[in-house]
C-alpha cells in the first residue's frame, strides 16, 4: 500500500541517519526517500549538535535543507564529499541502478563521483534482478535535443520526451530536456552507457554504475546490502 512505501522510506531514511558520523562533507539526494533523510539528519544535527555540512544534489534539496537552517556548501568550494545518502529508481543485484525519475540525476551524479562513499535508500519495490525494460533518462540540451531522440528512436530505445502535468516539456535544474528510454533486454550496461554519453547533445543519463557502495531497503526489519 502506499502507507506502506511511505514508511520504508522512512525506516531507510532513518537508519542511515542514525548511523553517519560527525564532523563530515555529506551529500543530500533528491526525490521524496531523500527527503526523509534530509529531515531525519537534520534532527539529529540539531539535537546532537553534530559538525555536518552539506552539499545538494537538487535546487529543491538545497532549498529544503535552507528551509530547514542546514548548513550548506557549494559544490565548487570542496574537493569531496565523506557521504552521500540518496534515492534510487531501480537497483539490480549488483547495486547498478537507474536515477533520474525525480529529474535530477546530473547534479545527482556530479555529487556521487566526488563522494567517498554513497549509500541509496529504497522502498521494497526498487530491488530487482536486472534493469532490462526499466525507463532510464536521458538529458539532452535543447538545441538539437530532437536529433538526439531521432538517433534513440531509430536504434530502438522507444524513447519518449518528458512533459510536466500541464503539458509543457520538462526542463531539468539546468534547463535541459529529459528523453526517457527503455533499457534493451541482454543490454551491456557499461556499452550503453558510453554509447549514450558519446552522443552529441546528451549532458547524462540516469545509469549509475559502480557508484552505490551500500543499498538500504526500509521494513520493519531493514535490509542493508553492500558492494
Ligand atoms: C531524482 O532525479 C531521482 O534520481 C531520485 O533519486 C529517484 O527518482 C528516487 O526518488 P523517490 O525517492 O522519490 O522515489
Amino acid at each position: 500500500s502506499k502507507e506502506q512505501i511511505e514508511r520504508e522510506k522512512e525506516q531507510a531514511a532513518q537508519y542511515v541517519a542514525a548511523r553517519i558520523p560527525d564532523h563530515i562533507v555529506l551529500g543530500l539526494g533528491s526525490g521524496t526517500t531523500a527527503a526523509y533523510f534530509v529531515k531525519a539528519i537534520h534532527d539529529r544535527i540539531e539535537k546532537e549538535h553534530l559538525d555536518i555540512e552539506c552539499v545538494a544534489t537538487s535546487v529543491g534539496t538545497q532549498q529544503l535543507a535552507e528551509k530547514l537552517g542546514m548548513r550548506m556548501l557549494d559544490v565548487n568550494t570542496i574537493d569531496a564529499v565523506d557521504v552521500t545518502v540518496d534515492g534510487a529508481d531501480v537497483v539490480d543485484d549488483h547495486l547498478d541502478g537507474i536515477k533520474g525519475g525525480g529529474a535530477a540525476l546530473l547534479f545527482e551524479k556530479l555529487v556521487a563521483n566526488m563522494s567517498k562513499r554513497n549509500v541509496w535508500i529504497v522502498d521494497e519495490r526498487k530491488p530487482r534482478h536486472s534493469l532490462e525494460g526499466q525507463m532510464l533518462p536521458v538529458e539532452v540540451i535543447p538545441f538539437g535535443g530532437m536529433g538526439v531522440f531521432r538517433y534513440l528512436r531509430d536504434n530502438g530505445y522507444h524513447p519518449a520526451f518528458r512533459f510536466q502535468e500541464n503539458g509543457d516539456i520538462m526542463a531539468t535544474d539546468s534547463g535541459n530536456y529529459l528523453i526517457d528510454i527503455t533499457i534493451p533486454k541482454d543490454a551491456d550496461l557499461q556499452a550503453l552507457s558510453e554509447n549514450l554519453k558519446k552522443q552529441t547533445g546528451v549532458v547524462e543519463h540516469g545509469l549509475f554504475l559502480n557508484i552505490c557502495d551500500e543499498m538500504v531497503v526500509g521494513g520493519d526489519q531493514v535490509k542493508v546490502v553492500k558492494r
